[in-house]
């Protein structure tokens, strides 16, 4: 895998980065491609979390304009919103210039950010982030659309360091059915489980807290805790090291990008689900490898 480095933003002229992100590269920043100020930079920074105030992230949605995971009685909420809705509008602006055919028919996703430092943090497998892993989000399904995350370093001096891996296909093609993928594949499809996702897709319809998963996003799901826990491959797999300097962004489709973070504190994320019609092309997407691998459809 690479990383490609772009010095130099707004490009004299246009490039096509989708086939370097959706081969499971990093499309790298050195410098923050977009406004986001100090001011707004050092808030962040010095936001007390102290006494539980912030439950693991603090998320923003941008289609409803809303910040969640922080109590509000314990920070600055008005401020807290308009650097959240800042941070997000301009980056949304600066990734439509960056990839226009996504932009046509992506769905905005969660901001977020990421205040505390990543090493030595003490949590259970599933939700450690110094293990390799693709990402898949419970109650977000793609059906087969994928995950592109833009992260930026606010950390006023310490680089956020990631280790990453070959490409999903790698990873699929030496450890999917290991992780279950044709008994997965076999069930999902038998006709009581159609009729059940049919249910559930109607429940959904209906606004009911339920999140209807193809058998792609069960696997997916399954697939990300796997490699969590499977220590073979945790120590045997290809690991590339990068180091992101302050101010840095970089863009990856996190799906396709086996990924970990060895540390780093202060990060800001935007995430967005980007359709496979817009793609440049969807035989590489995790969707189409684990079906050629199982011999069964995995989406609708
Ligand atoms: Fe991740």
């Amino acid at each position: 895998m690479e990383v490609i480095t772009i010095n130099q933003w707004p490009l004299s002229g246009f490039n096509d980065y989708r086939p370097d992100l959706e081969a499971g590269n990093i499309v790298f920043f050195p410098t923050t491609p977009f406004a986001l100020s100090e001011v707004s930079k050092e808030f962040l920074r010095t936001l007390d979390f102290s006494g539980g105030a912030v439950h693991k992230n603090i998320a923003y949605r941008p289609v409803i304009d809303r910040v969640t995971g922080v109590d509000p009685k314990s920070v600055e909420m008005a401020t807290l919103h308009d650097v959240f809705r800042e941070y997000s509008r301009n980056l949304i602006q600066f990734a439509r210039e960056l990839l226009p055919e996504y932009a046509a028919a992506w769905k905005l996703d969660y901001a977020s950010f990421r205040p505390l430092e990543e090493r030595g943090r003490d949590l259970p497998v599933n939700k450690r982030n110094d293990l390799i892993h693709t990402d898949a989000f419970p109650s977000r399904p793609t059906q087969g659309d994928l995950i592109l995350r833009v992260f930026t370093n606010i950390h006023p001096a310490a680089s956020r360091v990631w280790i990453t891996s070959d490409p999903f296909k790698t990873v699929a093609e030496r450890y999917a059915q290991d992780a279950g993928l044709q008994s997965l594949a076999a069930r999902s499809t038998s006709p009581a489980a159609r009729l059940r996702d049919g249910f559930l897709r109607l429940l959904n319809r209906l606004h009911l807290p339920v999140f209807p998963r193809s058998p792609y996003d069960r696997f997916m799901l399954r697939f990300h805790d796997y490699l969590k826990r499977n220590e073979e491959f945790q120590s045997s797999t290809t690991k590339y090291r990068f180091e992101f300097p302050p101010g840095s962004t970089w863009l990856a489709f996190t799906d396709v990008l086996p990924h970990s973070v060895e540390s780093g504190q202060y990060a800001l994320e935007q995430t967005f689900i980007v359709a496979r019609e817009s793609l440049a092309s969807r035989a590489s997407t995790p969707v189409a490898i684990l079906e050629r691998l199982c011999g069964k459809p995995l989406v609708a």
